[in-house]
């Protein structure tokens, strides 16, 4: 009886997580005695990073000083009177700090975001590739989820005319994650202006990803999205798991551009759900404040270093021709294409699972980022790890692929 009434929601049951379920089959692998080299969780603490210093200084004061009640649920107000600074001096956004909701990882904030903004069956525009957590949990709550295309040709950059094509007066949300994962790509002002102007067209808000707008690598920092947006609202998102090298804290934030105060009512949403979960860790909230008002002298050093394991990926896959890869210009990823139609792989999965069973290299397929044409027949790379892993794993990619070259 228990087994037949408690299965998986149906909600659950359909959620999907690339990312996360090849990790099962990698660990089943190393067990049997099988060395595996990850380069599938973008989490730099699980290579030659460290969190700075002064940021945990500040943790542990703060929970030695006694601050281990509960914070105020949207967040300290310091905090995000500081996390306003930053955006200000960053983009030169002017945001108060009741626009400011701190949470758990931006992971929570996307949880908390299509709660309070999106009702079961209603249409939410995802950049096809995405970063997972967005489709995964958009299939708890039940949304009806419609890609638009970023091209590969365009240096990954977002095509206005597909979002035209899909967007309408019922997308209640459009998301743009810039820089991007898993393409590393960094999205100039003219394309966001476009996208600003078709989201106001239709009445939508967008959302803006921009946890990496921190490891910008070659080239310029992208625009804040809020500083282009005009009147159009727009959520921001952006978080301490990356550029301040703290992910296992679970520490991120959502601010709110909405200078007409369109969307005050669903704002007001996210803060109640806010409130019911009590708040985010408070120690670590004094952490990320010091971690905020640092110098961070250790951001120049890491996009150097960021770079050169970036190139010692690209030399080795550009070897093949079976490979295209467009430089990643920010972040820590690379998503290149492999030629599946000349290899003996079925599909992007097919070769992402072989390379792992046979080469012990943990890779996530395309496919795992948003069902669009775009994402299949390629796969994404994770460049934290040192220049000699990087390089020994892609020399085992490229000669596992040509030894798979159909006659
Ligand atoms: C684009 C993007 N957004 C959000 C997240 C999750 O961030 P957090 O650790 O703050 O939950 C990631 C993590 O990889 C990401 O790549």
């Amino acid at each position: 009886m228990y087994v037949e009434k408690y299965r998986q929601s149906n909600r659950v049951r359909e959620m999907k997580y690339a990312i996360r379920d090849l990790v099962v089959l990698a660990n089943k692998l190393e067990k049997e005695g099988k060395k595996i080299i990850r380069l599938n969780i973008g989490d730099p603490l699980r290579y030659d990073y460290e969190t700075p210093a002064e940021m945990i200084e500040a943790m542990y004061d703060a929970s030695k000083n006694g601050k281990n009640y509960y914070a105020d649920s949207l967040g300290e107000l310091e905090l995000r009177e500081e996390i306003s600074k930053h955006e200000k001096s960053k983009h030169g956004i002017s945001t108060s700090a009741d626009d400011v909701i701190f949470t758990s990882g931006v992971s929570e904030a996307i949880y908390f975001l299509l709660a309070a903004f999106t009702d079961v069956g209603e249409e939410i525009l995802l950049p096809a590739p995405t970063y997972p957590a967005y489709s995964s949990l958009a299939t708890v709550f039940q949304n009806n989820v419609k890609y638009y295309n970023c091209v590969e040709e365009n240096n990954w950059l977002p095509d206005p005319d597909d979002i035209r094509l899909k967007i309408s007066e019922k997308t209640r949300l459009m998301v743009l994650i810039n820089p991007n994962n898993p393409t590393g790509a960094i999205y100039d002002e003219k394309v966001l202006r476009e996208i600003r102007d078709i989201a106001g067209e239709n009445n939508t808000v967008i959302v803006s990803d921009e946890i990496y707008d921190d490891l910008v690598l070659e080239g310029e920092r992208p625009k804040g999205m809020a500083s282009i947006a005009k009147d159009v609202p727009t959520i921001v998102f952006n978080g301490f798991s990356k550029s301040f090298l703290a992910p296992g804290w679970r520490a991120g934030y959502a601010y709110r551009w909405d200078p007409e105060d369109y969307i005050a009512d669903a704002w007001e949403g996210m803060k109640k759900i806010a409130r019911a979960r009590l708040s985010a860790t408070t120690p670590i909230e004094y952490g990320v404040l010091a971690g905020l008002r640092s110098e961070r002298s250790y951001l120049a050093p890491l996009r150097k270093k960021l770079l050169s394991r970036r190139d010692a990926v690209a030399k080795v896959l550009e070897k093949s021709d079976l490979f295209s890869l467009v430089h990643p210009k920010a972040a820590f990823y690379a998503f290149p294409g492999i030629d599946i139609s000349r290899t003996t792989f079925e599909s992007d999965e097919d070769f992402v699972v072989s390379l792992l069973k046979e080469e012990g290299v943990l890779t996530v397929y395309g496919s795992g980022f948003g069902k669009s044409p775009v994402t299949k027949d390629h796969f994404r790379i994770v460049y934290l790890a040192p220049e000699e892993i990087l390089t020994e794993a892609m020399e085992k990619t490229v000669n596992f692929a040509e030894k798979h070259i159909k006659n």
